[in-house]
């Protein structure tokens, strides 16, 4: 469990209709008000992946971060500011990276079509491409989501499931955001690309090393937390990084499956999937078959982002993602307490 986890009550508030008027959500959302948005993502996430094929794990992950935490809303892209810590330098997301990628399109995307579209759904887009660049299927993503204006680091403390969790710690953090046990088994498949920390691994290296581990996995990971033999303890090495997937690292693809049929997963979390009875046969069948794992996946990401989506009337359209648009605020949005005071010191 995570030593910050009770900071906060787990309520879904979020997940109660806000102030606005609400639409929904569509896939040809911006079909006529920004025709061009689907190829500036596609360009600017095929770029990156160009110059490092490892882009795609931090793009697809930070969709996950924003919609668990008060909904896909892009409050995961606000900075903190002098009288609030933000979702972005909360201990948990400590490495979330590929901000700049976010910023690079939304850039682009303010040239071609300024004011129309939100940087929840810019997250969104760029998860699709990015599990699309890395070998997997380009799925459908409904569009239309609005930006948020709040964004709390004890918030993502609280929603965010930790690496040491079992199948019940997990399945309580899916439930409170509306996913079920499906959603949990397929959307770890995400692990299948990107990379960890020794800090995400710790648990299960010190102060006994997992016998469930293969014994020379266990050694690698072991040797890359050391130094020398010697533990770095209390944190570990923090710079070193270890693919989550070891077999076929930046493919998207249901090796991850594979690997933990063969005790290879990574995590607490991970492993957890395989041990418990109630969600080893679904391993089995995407370890067995990847047209299902890919089918289920897409269908279970499309689920994640309608999490405590603002759309129609409520939240904004931000112009840059990591500030709010203080002339935007209005009575009628969701802003309440003191930030609300400091928006232009963001
Ligand atoms: C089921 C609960 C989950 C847990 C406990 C979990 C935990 C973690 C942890 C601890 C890391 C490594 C952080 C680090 O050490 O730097 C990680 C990485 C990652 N996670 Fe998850 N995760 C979960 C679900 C998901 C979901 C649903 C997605 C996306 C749909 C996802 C996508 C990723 C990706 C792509 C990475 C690699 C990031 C990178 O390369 O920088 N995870 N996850």
């Amino acid at each position: 469990m995570h030593p910050m986890k009770f900071h906060f009550l787990k309520t879904n508030e979020f997940l109660l209709p806000q102030p606005g008027t609400a639409a929904a959500l569509k896939v040809d959302f911006y079909k006529n008000a920004c025709p061009q948005l689907h190829e500036i993502v596609q360009k600017v996430v095929a770029t990156e992946f160009q110059l490092d094929p490892t882009s795609a794990g931090p793009q697809l992950r930070l969709f996950f971060h924003d919609c668990f935490v008060g909904g896909c809303d892009a409050s995961v892209l606000l900075n903190s500011t002098d009288v609030n810590q933000a979702e972005k330098d909360a201990a948990v997301n400590f490495s979330l990276g590929s901000f700049f990628v976010i910023d690079e399109i939304k850039q682009q995307l303010e040239q071609e079509c300024p004011g129309v579209v939100s940087c929840a759904d810019v997250l969104a887009l760029v998860a699709v491409y990015s599990v699309k660049q890395a070998g997997g299927p380009l799925y459908e993503i409904d569009l239309g989501r609005r930006d948020g204006l709040t964004s709390y680091a004890a918030s993502s403390e609280t929603f965010l499931p930790a690496f040491s969790l079992n199948i019940s710690g997990l399945l309580e953090d899916f439930h409170v955001v509306g996913l079920n046990l499906l959603d949990l088994v397929v959307l770890s498949g995400a692990h299948t690309i990107g990379q960890a920390h020794c800090n995400s691994v710790v648990n299960r290296l010190y102060p006994q090393v997992d016998p469930q581990y293969p014994k020379y996995y266990s050694k690698q990971l072991v040797a890359n937390c050391t130094d020398n033999g010697y533990l770095k303890l209390p944190n570990f090495d923090n710079n070193t990084q270890f693919f989550n997937d070891p077999i076929t690292p930046t493919r998207f693809d249901n090796q991850y499956f594979k690997n933990l049929e063969a005790n290879l997963g990574l995590f607490t979390s991970d492993e957890s999937l395989f041990n418990d009875e109630r969600t080893r046969k679904l391993v089995e069948t995407y370890a067995s078959n990847q047209d299902a794992f890919f089918k289920q996946f897409g269908i279970s990401l499309r689920r994640m982002g309608k999490i405590g989506v603002l759309t129609g009337t409520q939240g904004q359209i931000r112009n840059q993602c990591w500030v709010r648009n203080s002339h935007n605020l209005k009575a009628s949005t969701r802003v309440q307490g003191p930030e609300l005071r400091n928006v232009d010191k963001a």
